[in-house]
């Protein structure tokens, strides 16, 4: 049995140690704004936080998060997830919004590490997560409004 705490709560599982984080977090906990694009960790479509970095949870075995603290898009609570999903809405940045749990996850932690990114940082950081619909310009712009009111 494998015990972590997924957006503050206690969770155990019984899956095999090498099941991917993906699968437990959407199949048995039922968090379903997790998303599978690619499986092999080249797309971010399925980017959760591990004790705050974000990780790609379909290449991730559920054994790393034992003991540990996964936060997912539905428990993502922190100052800059918070200023985030305001500038997302504000910014209507979504499309067929598939990717978007992802955008958020990543670009929560680079806010948390570097409140004011510049042009080079968002790329870098933001640079592993796809978008089929090509809303890169207003995700990069959503994440610059989010840092001008985590800087207010
Ligand atoms: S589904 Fe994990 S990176 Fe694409
Ligand atoms: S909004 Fe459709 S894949 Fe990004």
């Amino acid at each position: 049995m494998i015990e972590f705490e997924v957006n503050g709560k206690s969770v155990t599982t019984n899956s095999d140690p090498e099941t991917p984080l993906l699968w437990v977090i959407r199949d048995e906990l039922k968090l379903k704004g997790t998303k599978f694009g690619c499986g092999i960790a080249m797309c971010g479509a399925c980017t959760v936080h591990l004790d705050g970095t974000a990780i790609r949870s379909c290449t991730a075995p559920v054994s790393i998060a034992a003991g540990r603290s996964v936060t997912t898009i539905e428990g993502l609570a922190s100052d800059a997830g918070q200023a985030l999903q305001k500038a997302w809405v504000a910014e209507q940045v979504p499309q067929c919004g598939y990717c978007q749990s992802g955008q958020i996850m990543q670009a929560a932690d680079l806010l948390s590490t570097n409140p004011q990114p510049n042009d080079d940082d968002i790329t870098q950081a933001m640079n592993g997560n796809l978008c089929r619909c090509m809303a890169y310009a207003r995700i990069r712009k959503a994440i610059k409004t989010a840092a001008i009111a985590g800087e207010a």
